[in-house]
């Protein structure tokens, strides 16, 4: 049992403030694990770890930029003076916007800081979790990357770029990691409605229209806990055969062929 797994495991979610991340964090600390909770959205942070501490939840708010070498340093140190391993890393902060202007346009910085904290970020975080991540017994990490990692709207460049490296990082880490027993593997989001899970300054009512829902096959917009149900299933013992794979989460959009 999945929910069994977790009671007494420590999982680290970056970006867990709100979103996608927040309904990982719910769905982690909900079956019994001990969750650190990171952004760097302080208001988010503290709001979220609130509440679900509210429902008696194990759950600590460490803020960290993920882009910044020396803040991750210190949230894994704290994360090891705290709980001492993690059982798993789940690198989902990300700037969520694809869009960046044309390519004349666009500007190189909004390039650069996309890399850094979607793909530089997943990469800092595996780099100084190691050790905690050693010290666990079936370790695993997560990265959250996209659809948009193998299909693109036009004027999505930094954002596709990030997400298309964070795939390739995902079966590098596989492959590199596998000494050590670290089992690394992939969730691509579709179009995941978050207006529900944001603070609570920003949050909305998702209204989707009737093409918004049938464009999926399954005929619905995903929602954070779609990904979250195989987050739990891909850091437990029950996915130990899989590693340096990648799962599209998206409604079955990416296997619809479109004739116009
Ligand atoms: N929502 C979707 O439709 C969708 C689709 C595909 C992929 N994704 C990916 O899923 C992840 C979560 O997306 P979301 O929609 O929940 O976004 P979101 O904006 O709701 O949440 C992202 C969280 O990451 C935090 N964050 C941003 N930059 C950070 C940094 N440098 N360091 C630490 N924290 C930082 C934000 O403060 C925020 O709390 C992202 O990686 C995104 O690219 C989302």
């Amino acid at each position: 049992m999945i929910n069994d797994y977790y009671t007494g495991k420590t999982v680290l979610i970056t970006g867990g403030a709100q979103g996608i991340g927040l309904g990982m964090v719910q769905a982690f600390a909900d079956a019994g694990a001990k969750v650190i909770l990171t952004d760097a959205d302080e208001e988010a942070g503290k709001e979220a770890v609130e509440r679900l501490q509210k429902e008696k939840k194990k759950v600590a708010f460490i803020r960290c930029d993920v882009s910044q070498e020396h803040e991750v340093i210190k949230l894994m140190e704290i994360a090891g003076v705290k709980y001492g391993k993690l059982d798993a890393l789940i690198n989902n902060a990300g700037i969520a916007d694809p869009f960046t202007g044309n390519l004349q346009n666009m500007l190189l910085s909004e390039f650069d800081r996309m890399l850094a904290v979607n793909l530089r970020g997943p990469l800092l975080c595996a780099k100084y979790a190691l050790p905690l991540l050693k010290a666990a017994e079936q370790p695993a990490i997560l990265n959250i990357t996209s659809t948009r990692a193998f299909m693109s709207e036009p004027d999505t460049f930094a954002y596709t770029a990030s997400k298309g490296g964070l795939e390739a990082l995902t079966h590098s880490l596989a492959v590199s990691l596998a000494e050590d027993k670290i089992r690394v593997n992939a969730i691509a989001p579709g179009w995941i409605e978050t207006g529900e899970w944001q603070k609570k300054s920003e949050q909305y009512l998702p209204k989707h229209s009737k093409q918004d829902r049938e464009q999926h096959p399954v005929g619905r917009v995903g929602k954070p806990e779609d990904i979250a149900a195989a987050a739990l299933f891909l850091c437990s013992d029950q996915a130990g055969f899989i590693t340096g794979q990648s799962i599209k989460i998206d409604g079955g959009m990416t296997i619809k062929m479109i004739y116009v």
